[in-house]
């Protein structure tokens, strides 16, 4: 927002579309501005329309867009002006230019909205300003904000009310995580941002999605401001910035920045210290993580936060997947489970295949895409088929989803792209929220998708009396995981030791079983994508049935031996290990002094629910493979010959 200085509608333009591509290497599919249309006067602003540009895909073809012919004044010169951009990811509602923000009141553009988080009540909003007379145009959970701040407009007890104000009641009836900036006609040149980003992840190491009130100051006067939920989108601009807190409600009005509370009480305007960001551009975008994999595996205590955000109730320990809902009574029919995925999406249905069978009491089976086409397999119209996929493109799982509907199954999609292939085809499905994957190799993905499954056995198995106390016992867990997995994080440094161990060895073995036998595929198939070493994930059950003719005191072995069902039948294979000098790091509980008796290193783990714990053991496989990729020399985030997302069979 520029304040008594001149720009030209196309510097605007400049500003606000370089900000967008600074934010590109978080993912996107689509992005829209809106600026304040032609003026009567530079000076008064009164009576001006408000313009948004909106397009799908790359910020490239948004930029074009505002260089057409017919479109505004390039050359206008604006003394004051609020432009706002935004691109997004998809969570309701496919990618599209409809979709795309800012959203909009109405047709007369009189209030616009951007937005990041997730409403999770949106549509409870959306019945009751529908009722109202209010039309949606998208399928977007944001765009119920635009129209209900215009609702609160139109029903204003007098003239006097404020912009803030409005903004106060409009976020009074949002649930959810949201950080938000509010542009309208009825107040030209007036910013209004505010955030609510939920008490699990406040101390949060990671702020990117924090939004950030940021102004630059020259001669003491400041001259612009820029809200932004990430600061290599205005660092060009200023260095100097002011963090939001939640419930903050920042106002740029005449000139002036004031931050003050949700619910002010006299004379309670929070004092918010501008601090001078030392950082680089790049560094920014990556935070402090030296590639994009390594910011994801950090990244999951809030990106499981966000696959259970607004799904489970911990207090009445309901799950509700809304996606789902509308077929849970065919769900619940059903005499099979099918769970269908390729590379790591298909581990994350291997690690929960155990929990799937005891909660919904079905016969489950997990498929790679590629052999359950092989082999034809029998499916019928009272199976249930699940398609695990990151991307939502990938081919294989794609012809398999097709192959079961033409066999007229019903058909459920787990995905983190929403208006994918495989979000389109499904019947119904889930969306894991994990927020966009840049690295090739799959990581906050999996853990979310594990947690999607997971949610899933719950909600089917929310009437089963004699599963409660078992739902219960998950259901804490959920709750307590994002403080676990910050607690395996600290490992970090123990694991680089590991790695610099063992970066030069040309193989390395993964071993368990039970709920640890996916971590062992997974954290083989990590290795093996970014490390170019040869690695195995091994059924430990299997290990007298040939892997353990590999075992001597070379061979590098790693050990998953938690304390669960399973536990005494490792210690059996460890001795067998140790009984042909072989060496294992053992991957284990905390204290447990009989595997640092018998163990080369351990890496202490907390632990958790048996059914869980796949989530805890597989992070530090995350980590190992990261360190051992950097110490190699290889480009982690693009790992030789392989693609994120494979469309081709
Ligand atoms: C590719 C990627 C893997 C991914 C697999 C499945 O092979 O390199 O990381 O696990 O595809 O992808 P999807 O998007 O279907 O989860």
């Amino acid at each position: 927002l520029n304040y008594r200085v001149s720009r030209t509608r196309k510097e605007i333009f400049e500003t606000l579309v370089k900000g967008l591509q600074r934010l590109e290497y978080r993912g996107y599919d689509s992005a829209g501005i809106a600026v304040d249309g032609p003026t009567k006067t530079t000076t008064d602003m009164s009576g001006n329309t408000i313009c948004l540009f909106k397009k799908k895909g790359k910020v490239k073809a948004l930029d074009e867009e505002l260089y057409k012919k017919d479109s505004l004044d390039l050359d206008e010169e604006l003394c004051t002006h609020f432009g706002i951009a935004h691109t997004r990811w998809a969570t309701h509602g496919e990618p599209s230019a409809v979709n795309s923000h800012p959203h909009r009141s109405d047709k007369d553009n009189e209030f616009v909205v951007i937005h990041n988080g997730i409403i999770t009540n949106y549509k409870e909003l959306k019945e009751y300003l529908k009722t109202k007379g209010y039309e949606f145009e998208s399928e977007t959970d944001t765009e119920v904000i635009p129209k209900l701040i215009k609702y609160v407009y139109d029903n204003r007890e007098s003239d006097n009310v404020s912009f803030s104000t409005l903004v106060e009641r409009v976020i009074q009836q949002l649930e959810g995580a949201f950080a938000l900036v509010f542009k309208s006609h009825h107040f030209p040149g007036e910013a209004v941002s505010t955030r609510l980003e939920g008490v699990q992840e406040k101390n949060s190491h990671n702020r990117s999605d924090s939004f950030s009130g940021i102004n630059s100051v020259g001669d003491g006067r400041a001259v612009e401001y820029y809200f932004a939920s990430d600061a290599s989108a205005i660092i060009e601009h200023t260095n100097k910035v002011l963090y939001m807190e939640d419930d903050d409600i920042a106002v740029v009005k005449g000139g002036k920045l004031s931050i003050h509370r949700l619910n002010r009480r006299a004379g309670e305007d929070p004092v918010r210290a501008i601090q001078t960001l030392q950082m680089e551009l790049q560094q920014i975008m990556k935070g402090n993580f030296e590639s994009f994999m390594q910011k994801e595996i950090f990244e999951q205590p809030e990106s499981v936060v966000n696959t259970m955000r607004g799904r489970i109730c911990f207090d009445t320990n309901k799950v509700v997947l809304g996606g789902l809902k509308e077929h849970l009574k065919e769900i619940k029919r059903c005499k099979r489970l099918i769970v269908i995925g390729c590379g790591t999406s298909f581990h994350a249905a291997v690690a929960t295949r155990q929990i799937l069978e005891e909660l919904t009491e079905l016969p489950v089976m997990v498929e790679l895409a590629s052999d359950f086409l092989d082999r034809n397999t029998p499916v019928f119209r009272d199976d249930v088929c699940f398609f695990i996929s990151q991307s939502g493109e990938t081919a294989d799982t794609l012809m398999a989803l097709r192959y079961c509907k033409n066999h007229n199954a019903l058909t459920v999609g787990i995905t983190n792209t929403v208006g994918s292939s495989i979000c389109r085809e499904t019947d119904c499905g889930v969306h894991v929220n994990a927020g966009p994957e840049i690295g090739v190799a799959s990581t906050k993905a999996y853990t979310s998708q594990f947690v999607a499954l997971i949610m899933f056995a719950l909600m089917l198995s929310e009437d089963r009396l004699s599963l409660q106390p078992r739902r219960l016992e998950i259901i804490n867990s959920l709750r307590m995981l994002p403080e676990l997995i910050k607690k395996v994080l600290t490992l970090d440094d123990k694991i680089k030791d590991i790695a610099n161990e063992l970066y030069l060895q040309r193989s390395l073995l993964v071993m368990g079983r039970g709920f640890h036998y996916a971590t062992c595929l997974e954290g083989a198939l990590k290795i093996k994508e970014i490390t170019y070493m040869h690695s195995e994930g091994i059924l430990a059950g299997e290990l007298k049935h040939g892997p353990l003719a590999l075992i001597d005191k070379d061979m590098p072995v790693i050990m998953i031996i938690m304390r669960d069902a399973c536990y005494t039948k490792c210690q059996n294979a460890l001795q067998q290990v140790t009984a042909r000098s072989g060496r294992p790091i053992i991957l284990c509980c905390q204290d447990d002094p009989e595997m640092t008796k018998n163990a080369y290193q351990t890496i202490e783990l907390p632990q958790t629910v048996d059914c869980l714990q796949g989530i805890l053991t597989v992070i530090p496989l995350q980590l190992l493979s990261f360190h051992l990729a950097v110490l190699r020399g290889f480009d982690v985030d693009f790992p030789r010959n392989l693609a994120k997302s494979v469309t081709v069979e």
